[in-house]
């Protein structure tokens, strides 16, 4: 059995403050959903104080990047284990860093490596460009993005990963994928891409999210779909009673 996952992606938004407002009034909500594996990843500039205000609570707390390597003369880069003073998750290879920061599938495997190694769960994001989706070539994209951004794992560490199918055309466009369309993608390409790296049995336990315009109203779409086990959600995350409609649609 795998447990859904909810995992809410702030992106570059809210100030200390205004993080604190929001985590404040999610709260409560959130601990009443004990059945879904839930996780804020809130800009780096909040996780101290967020991290702090989730204590004694089962709610994870997420960052949106790391660096691969341990410490050293990298200007304005974050390091593994400084991530892992205040959570035990990270979201990695978001089509955002891909596009906007120069990420490629090499770094992303240098950065899943270097989470693994310190004890965060990574949650590893793919997905294909509105291009390679008219091109037909969403399979193509995706099985080369699992391979090379999984690649050399062992099959212990990729049964710690959470992989995340976010298709670049439903990111913050209000065109979510159908549930049917992306659990096809997840059965019939995803997961036999991670099957080729550490075997079935692996490969069917690793969650599978669905992220691209989930909101409080189609979330259950989705997570009536067998192969997929949550969420990973933007612009939704930031709004109180819709996140929680979306948590709470995934403990159904
Ligand atoms: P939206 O939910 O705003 O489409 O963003 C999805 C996403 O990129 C989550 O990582």
């Amino acid at each position: 059995m795998r447990k859904p996952l909810v995992a809410g992606n702030w992106k570059m938004n809210k100030t200390v403050e205004q993080a604190r407002e929001l985590a404040s009034d999610l709260l409560p909500g959130l601990q009443d959903v004990s059945a879904v594996e839930r996780v804020i990843c809130p800009p780096f500039t909040a996780l101290l104080p967020i991290c702090a205000m989730l204590k004694g609570t089962d709610i994870g707390l997420g960052a949106q990047n790391l660096h691969w390597e341990t410490s050293g003369a990298y200007t304005g880069e974050v390091s593994p284990a400084m991530v892992k003073e205040f959570c035990q998750y990270v979201i990695l290879g978001h089509s955002e860093r891909r596009t906007y920061f120069g990420e490629i599938d090499e770094t992303v495997n240098k950065k899943v490596k270097a989470a693994l190694e310190i004890g965060l769960t990574p949650i590893v994001c793919i997905g294909e460009t509105l291009a390679e989706f008219e091109a037909g070539r969403t399979a193509e994209v995706l099985t080369r993005q699992v391979l090379l951004g999984l690649a050399d794992l062992t099959a212990d560490q990729g049964g710690r990963i959470v992989i995340a199918y976010e298709p670049v055309w439903a990111i913050g466009t209000g065109k979510a994928a159908s549930g049917i369309g992306a659990n096809d993608v997840v059965a019939k390409v995803i997961r036999p891409a991670l099957s080729s790296l550490f075997g079935e049995d692996v490969s069917s336990s690793i969650r599978g999210l669905y992220g691209g315009s989930v909101t409080g109203e189609n979330a259950a779409e989705f997570f009536g779909q067998p192969e997929i086990d949550g969420a990973l959600v933007g612009g939704a995350s930031l709004k109180v009673l819709n996140f929680l409609e979306i948590v709470k649609a995934a403990a159904k």
